[in-house]
């Protein structure tokens, strides 16, 4: 008889799943036996993910931090698949660095909306889903920048330590409907939102080993914890943030 692989006939969103870390996810997640929804405001980026995944996958062009986007993605889930198992919470984006009294409104909210509320918006409409049926997993992407601070990236912080108190609360609420919430906090990730940073000849050298392991991460590397916390092994974790930054968080 064949292995039941880790993630049989789930189902599961995977946001921002049209690059980086998100299309890993989805990738492995889908190798793992998972039916994967790729949701991303990227088009071209969210179709080439299913194209990678030999068209096995569903892509739903979602603005992570709108709120009636999010409801529809959870409710073409539910039209495609009749349920929803485990929801990635991982699209992001990163702010301009300046120190935050030069940052603008308009960019403090956008960051905001996109890194955090959409995290919210996300929990608060699979929720109810996951309450029907008694089980579900939650994986936000958080931040290493979520643990600690760093200059000239305020907006950027403070929504993902809002992502890692977030998932405690979430947690807490629904642990007892049999729902997992749990985070993933990656240092330095080889993906396009470090682009900026790649270019900067003296910061780089700096940024791309600070941590014990003196390397940059792939996708692959914290896709594989995200299967872990969203896998029945992670069973009894919940409102853990998980490092997967090469040992950065430690000093
Ligand atoms: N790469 C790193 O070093 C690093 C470190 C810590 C945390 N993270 C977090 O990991 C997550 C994934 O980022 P990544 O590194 O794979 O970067 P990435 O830029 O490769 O991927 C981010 C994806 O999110 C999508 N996205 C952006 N805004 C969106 C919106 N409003 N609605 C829907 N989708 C949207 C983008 O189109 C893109 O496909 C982010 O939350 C990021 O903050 C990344």
């Amino acid at each position: 008889m064949q292995d039941r692989k880790r993630l049989q006939d789930k189902v599961a969103i995977v946001t921002g799943g049209g690059s980086g870390i998100g299309r890993a996810t989805a990738m492995l997640f889908s190798e793992n036996g998972a039916k994967v929804v790729v949701a991303d405001v990227d088009v071209e980026g969210g179709e080439e993910t299913v194209r990678q995944l030999n068209n096995q996958a569903l892509f739903v062009k979602t603005n992570v931090a709108s709120s009636d986007e999010m409801k529809l993605l959870i409710q073409k889930t539910i039209n495609q698949f009749g349920t929803i198992d485990i929801l990635v919470n991982n699209a992001g984006i990163g702010n301009s660095e300046v120190r935050s009294m030069d940052l603008s409104e308009e960019e403090w909210d956008r960051v905001i909306d996109v890194n955090l509320k959409s995290v919210f918006l996300g929990m608060k409409f699979a929720a109810p889903e996951m309450i029907k049926k008694g089980s579900g997993a939650i994986v936000n992407t958080a931040s290493l920048l979520g643990l600690k601070g760093q200059k000239y990236t305020s907006a950027y912080n403070a929504s993902k330590g809002g992502v890692v108190i977030l998932t405690k609360n979430a947690a807490l609420e629904y642990g007892k409907f049999g729902i997992r919430v749990n985070a993933v906090a990656p240092g330095v990730i080889d993906t396009k939102i470090i682009e900026g940073w790649r270019q900067n000849e003296r910061k780089w050298p700096i940024i791309s080993r600070a941590n014990a392991l003196g390397r940059i991460g792939t996708p692959m590397e914290v896709a594989q914890a995200i299967l872990f916390l969203a896998s029945d092994e992670a069973s009894f974790i919940t409102g853990a943030t998980l490092s997967v930054d090469g040992g950065g968080h430690t000093f």
